[in-house]
């Protein structure tokens, strides 16, 4: 693709919503947006590249920017829950009530679209996935731009979602005009994706908000039977590809914390007697375990999941800037926040795992 300069603005994310809506980069990169050019900017989950979804041409440059596959629908991200009617075909009352407990927050909703969301933005399905995000500079920037903005996480596709400016810039720079910085993206997995067009809620895919969270408020939520099956192909397009997947072969090892440090060490010595470059994904608690391993990343602490959901992509990061070949991964419960990191991480091992 043809390269353009890409800027770097920094922007203070600690003002508040009002305070930033008068930042000049704010407004620039709204006045950007608006014009066609492509913005990216931190969100609550993971950074977004953005254009303006009512226009195909500006939307088209995020699929090259990204290496997307066109098939991969975006997701759309709006100011304020008012301006949803604008773009659906109606809202139905469980739209409603999931805007009211989870809005403005990590979960997107796929309904029905009224046609007026310009077609490569939704792959040409009759529904729209849109979300309204929480944090302060996606709010001003969305809010001075007043428009509908298609922003899938801002790497390049098949790679981990970036949760830092730099991890945008590494991915993506001259291939976008605008990287707004605004600090560290808060969750650090991607949105929460449900489906709300059938008579029960659908999970398509496992984020911020979890599943618990959603039914304690929706009561029954089915989950995507695809989810787990790696043949059937899974309602939400996107998860039918390589994703969030490091250059080196990572492996999940499952079972009692002492036989996975035993094993993984046997494994870590013949790999290092093999010439590999080893590494291990592990959290603070266990990270001491593991001496003879090249590359040690404790993305979290255990007892606090949130740590190891806002770690993880990062981890795999700097795993690809050590080339490690051979990753060896830790595995965790599969409740509450846990089932999404869950998720992504046996998508970075494209299913594998080892039992001890
Ligand atoms: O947290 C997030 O959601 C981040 C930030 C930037 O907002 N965005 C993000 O976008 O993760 P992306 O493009 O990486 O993932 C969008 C997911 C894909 O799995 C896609 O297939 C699904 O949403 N999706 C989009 N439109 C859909 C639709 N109409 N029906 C079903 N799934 C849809
Ligand atoms: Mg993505």
């Amino acid at each position: 693709m043809q390269q353009v300069i890409t800027h770097w603005w920094e922007v203070d994310s600690t003002d508040t919503i009002e305070g930033l809506k008068r930042q000049p980069e704010i407004i620039r990169a709204a006045k950007l947006l608006r014009e066609g050019g492509l913005v990216a900017f931190p969100t609550e989950t993971v950074y977004g590249l953005g254009a303006d979804a009512t226009s195909q041409a500006a939307v088209a440059q995020i699929f090259e920017a990204k290496g997307r596959p066109s098939d991969n629908p975006l997701i759309v991200h709006l100011g304020s829950p008012e301006q949803l009617a604008k773009w659906v075909e109606g809202v139905p009352s469980v739209a409603k009530i999931c805007m009211k407990h989870f809005c403005p927050g990590p979960l997107t909703l796929v309904l029905p679209h009224n046609g007026q969301i310009a077609d490569n933005v939704t792959a040409g399905l009759d529904t729209v996935a849109v979300r309204f995000p929480s944090h302060p500079v996606a709010m001003a920037l969305l809010q001075v731009a007043d428009i509908p903005v298609a922003a899938p996480s801002a790497n390049r596709s098949g790679k981990p979602s970036p949760t830092q400016a730099q991890h945008v810039w590494h991915d993506l720079s001259g291939r976008f005009h605008v990287l707004l910085d605004g600090g560290n993206a808060g969750v650090g997995i991607e949105s929460t994706v449900l489906d709300i067009t059938g008579d029960v809620p659908m999970l398509l895919r496992p984020g911020g908000i979890t599943l618990e969270q959603l039914r304690d408020v929706l009561g029954d939520v089915e989950v995507d039977p695809n989810l787990h099956s790696e043949k059937s192909k899974p309602r939400s397009p996107g998860m039918k590809y390589r994703h969030y997947a490091p250059s080196g072969e990572m492996f999940l090892v499952h079972g009692e914390p002492l036989k996975v440090v035993g094993r993984v060490n046997r494994m870590i010595k013949e790999d290092v007697r093999q010439g590999k470059k080893v590494g291990v994904l592990t959290t603070e608690e266990r990270k001491h375990y593991f001496k003879q391993a090249n590359h040690v990343i404790a993305c979290g602490s255990r007892s606090d999941p949130e740590s190891v959901a806002r770690g993880l992509y990062d981890a795999l990061r700097t795993f690809d800037q050590e080339k490690i070949d051979v990753i060896y991964a830790e595995t965790f419960p599969e409740c509450g926040i846990y089932t999404s990191v869950m998720n992504r991480m046996r998508k970075a091992a494209e299913g594998r795992m080892i039992r001890v």
